[in-house]
Order: structure tokens, then C-alpha cells, then sequence
């Protein structure tokens, strides 16, 4: 059931592709021919859409806060027939390939590319060549950082060579995605780029070595033959809101945030990709100014356990079967497997399940620490009681 390993997608920190293989697979196997729809409410990379698409005759319902999660799960769940990759190759990647060479600066990029410089004085003439002018929003934004000058170019070009909409667009935009996020001069995610020094200094070299034209070519091929067998949706908002509108036979998956740090701080790179476009970035991170940066109660300690309740609260009302995971110990966003699984029990008869996964430490500032470990990560299915709660919110 799980998903082969070369449907590859983006660096994602908390992914449940692991679990897929692990448990989870197993549980929506079972669970999801029982109900009309199934309701994937914190889709992140969108590898649980993507699988339950794939494998059962359910439409999915795939909701994120961030514009480029639900990206990655319409190319999947919104097509009902494989796509060949070799149009898109020639519709989408050749045209940014000869862009490229007519874009100012492109000579120079490749210049520096191929030249073997220390660490420190390459980043500085590739932040210098960037920082000077460039029209695209990657090269201006990203450039010298996440992205060689000719890498950032390359994103840029195929930004412009994207097909104007439908399944093309979604496939094409999937694959630049999963494409920038491997290609990234950072860890697990973009909160951060490496930085020229002693040790991370070769982390920088490793990753501009990469073609980002390659990175998409293959993850077009992982892409395109993977689809749904019912058309399904997605959409952008806030969990709590949307949840109020699901129905009585919806299996909803919640695998909400764990961190005490907006999951915008780590992959506004993909966001600004998706969306075409940011505003003057900002610090080390280079983030985009907080307006355009999705920020959510499920990671603010002191309103994360309110929401969760709410949410609970919200689908029990509803009727819903719900599927929760969640680390088994304390989370930094103040929730806490124990937590969970006491709020979840109040308002639904619950089975418990354990599995062991791997997760992600959301690194913080040191971008050499082992960015995940071994955790005991439970799995809770939740029916619907008969007790009827108040309509007024938790
Ligand atoms: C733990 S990750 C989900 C990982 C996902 N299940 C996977 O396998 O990749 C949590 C996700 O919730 C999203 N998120 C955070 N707050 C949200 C909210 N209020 N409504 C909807 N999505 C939210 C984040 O953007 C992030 O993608």
C-alpha cells in the first residue's frame, strides 16, 4: 500500500510517508472505503492525498494554509488520467532552458559556476551579482543564498514557462517545486540557507552543483503517472473555517503542526514559487514580509490547544470519523501527545495505535544538527459518539 520510494516530492519536515508504509497506510486502507470523502486537513508535501487518490475511489478534499501544499496535492488528486512527460518536457522545460541564455546575467552566473573559488568570497560575488538588479523574483530574492545566480535564473525561466492553467500547469508547477525544495542550499526546509563556513561551507557547494532542469525532468516522470481515480479538490484557508462546512460521512486526516514556529518560516521559498511573486525579503532567512507569510494558531503555544479543542469540537458536532497523529511526547507549539489524545476522548470514542516514525527537530538556528530523529509517533481513530455537545464553542 505504502508509496514506492522514486514517487519522490519536496523536503518535508513531519512527511507521513514513512508512516504510510508504517501503520497509517494500513488504517486508511480500511477506513477510507467506509466513508464518501476523505479530508486531508493539514495536507503539507500532500503524500497522504497523493496515496489515498492513488489507491481508493474517493474524491479528496486536500486543505492547507500555504498555497503551495495544496500545489503539490492538485497535481495529483485533481487529475483522473496519467499526463506524458515528455510534452511537458518540451512545453515547459526546453523554452526556460533557451530563456535562460538571452536573460541578463547569465553569463555571468555561468561564469561563476564554473569557477573554483573559496567558499566565502563565491557566495559574496554571487549575493553581489544577485543583489545588483535581475528581474526575476528567485534571482532578486534567493540568489547568492538558497540558489547559485544560474540556478536562480533557471527557476526564474521556468516561473515564466509555466503552462497558463490546467493539468499541465499543476504537473509543471509540482515539479519546480519538488525541484527548487531538492535543489535548496538548506536543510530539511528554507528557514534558512547554509552559510559559507568551515563546515557548511561544502553543504553550499554540494547544492549549487545541482541542475535544476535535470530535478525537474525527473520529477516530472514521478509526477505525471501518478493520479487519482476520482477527481478531487483542494483548497487554501485555515482548517478550523473549513472544517466547519465538512459532512456527516467525510473521513477527516489531521496531522496538525507540532511547532511553536509558523511552517511559513520554513518554506516561504516554495510559497513565493507558487505564488509567483513576494516582497522585499529580509534577513538571514530572507523571508518575505510577514503579511505574506500564512501564520496559524496551531503554532502559538498559548492557542494551539484552544484550536485543537475547537477543531474536535467542530467535527464532532458534524459527525465525522477522524484520523489523528501527533508526536506521542511534549511538542514546542505547548501540545503534547497526551494532550491530544485527552481532548480527542472527549469528544469522540477513540482507538489508539502506536508506531514509531521519524520526525523533524525543526532544526532551529543550528543547520548542522541532525535535522530528524526517531520519535514515537501515535496514530488515534476517532468515531463519532453518541453524546450530543453544546453548540457553543469550547
Ligand atoms: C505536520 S504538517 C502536515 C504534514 C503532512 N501531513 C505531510 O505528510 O506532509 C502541518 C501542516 O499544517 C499546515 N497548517 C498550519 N496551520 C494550519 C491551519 N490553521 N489550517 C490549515 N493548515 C495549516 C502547515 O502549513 C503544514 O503544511
Amino acid at each position: 500500500m505504502a508509496l514506492a520510494r522514486s514517487e519522490s516530492n519536496v523536503k518535508y519536515m513531519g512527511s507521513k510517508r514513512r508512516m504510510l508504509g508504517n501503520g497509517l497506510g494500513e488504517l486508511l486502507h480500511r477506513e477510507v472505503p467506509r466513508h464518501s470523502r476523505f479530508v486531508d486537513l493539514f495536507c503539507g508535501s500532500g503524500v497522504v492525498s497523493w496515496f489515498v487518490g492513488n489507491k481508493s475511489s474517493n474524491p479528496v478534499l486536500a486543505v492547507d494554509i500555504q498555497e503551495y501544499a495544496a500545489a503539490l496535492a492538485r497535481a495529483v488528486i485533481g487529475r483522473t488520467s496519467g499526463v506524458r512527460p515528455y510534452r511537458l518536457k518540451s512545453l515547459f522545460v526546453a523554452p526556460a532552458e533557451l530563456a535562460c541564455q538571452t536573460t541578463p546575467y547569465w553569463r555571468e552566473a555561468k561564469a561563476l559556476d564554473s569557477m573554483g573559488f573559496c567558499q566565502v568570497e563565491w557566495t559574496g560575488r554571487a549575493r553581489t551579482l544577485c543583489g545588483t538588479a535581475g528581474s526575476g523574483v528567485i534571482f532578486r530574492a534567493y540568489g547568492g543564498h538558497y540558489y547559485s545566480p544560474s540556478q536562480a535564473i533557471a527557476i526564474d525561466a521556468l516561473m515564466q514557462s509555466l503552462p497558463a492553467e490546467g493539468a499541465d500547469r499543476e504537473v509543471c508547477l509540482a515539479a519546480l517545486l519538488i525541484a527548487a525544495s531538492n535543489c535548496a542550499a538548506a536543510p530539511g526546509h528554507t528557514a534558512q540557507p547554509f552559510q559559507p563556513t568551515k563546515t557548511a561551507g561544502m553543504y553550499i557547494k554540494e547544492a549549487w552543483k545541482k541542475d535544476i532542469f535535470s530535478y525537474v525532468e525527473k520529477a516530472l516522470v514521478e509526477i505525471c503517472s501518478l493520479h487519482a481515480q476520482v477527481q478531487g479538490k483542494t483548497s487554501v484557508g485555515d482548517a478550523l473555517a473549513i472544517a466547519a462546512n465538512l459532512a456527516r460521512d467525510d473521513l477527516v486526516f489531521i496531522d496538525p503542526p507540532y511547532a511553536g514556529v509558523h511552517y511559513s518560516r520554513f518554506y516561504h521559498v516554495l510559497e513565493t514559487i507558487a505564488r509567483g511573486q513576494c516582497g522585499t525579503v529580509s534577513g538571514v532567512g530572507r523571508y518575505p514580509p510577514p503579511a505574506e507569510r500564512p501564520a496559524s494558531a496551531f503554532s502559538r503555544k498559548g492557542e494551539s490547544m484552544g484550536a485543537f479543542e475547537k477543531l474536535l469540537w467542530s467535527l464532532s458536532k458534524i459527525g465525522c470519523t477522524v484520523i489523528v497523529t501527533f508526536p506521542a511526547g511534549e511538542c514546542s507549539n505547548g501540545l503534547s501527545g497526551k494532550t491530544v489524545a485527552t481532548l480527542a476522548a472527549r469528544y469522540f470514542r477513540m482507538e489508539r495505535m502506536g508506531v514509531d516514525s521519524k520526525f523533524s527537530t525543526l532544526g532551529g538556528n543550528n543547520l548542522l544538527r541532525n535535522a530528524r530523529k526517531s520519535i514515537h509517533e501515535m496514530i488515534l481513530l476517532l468515531r463519532p459518539t453518541r453524546r450530543k455537545f453544546g453548540l457553543s464553542t469550547p
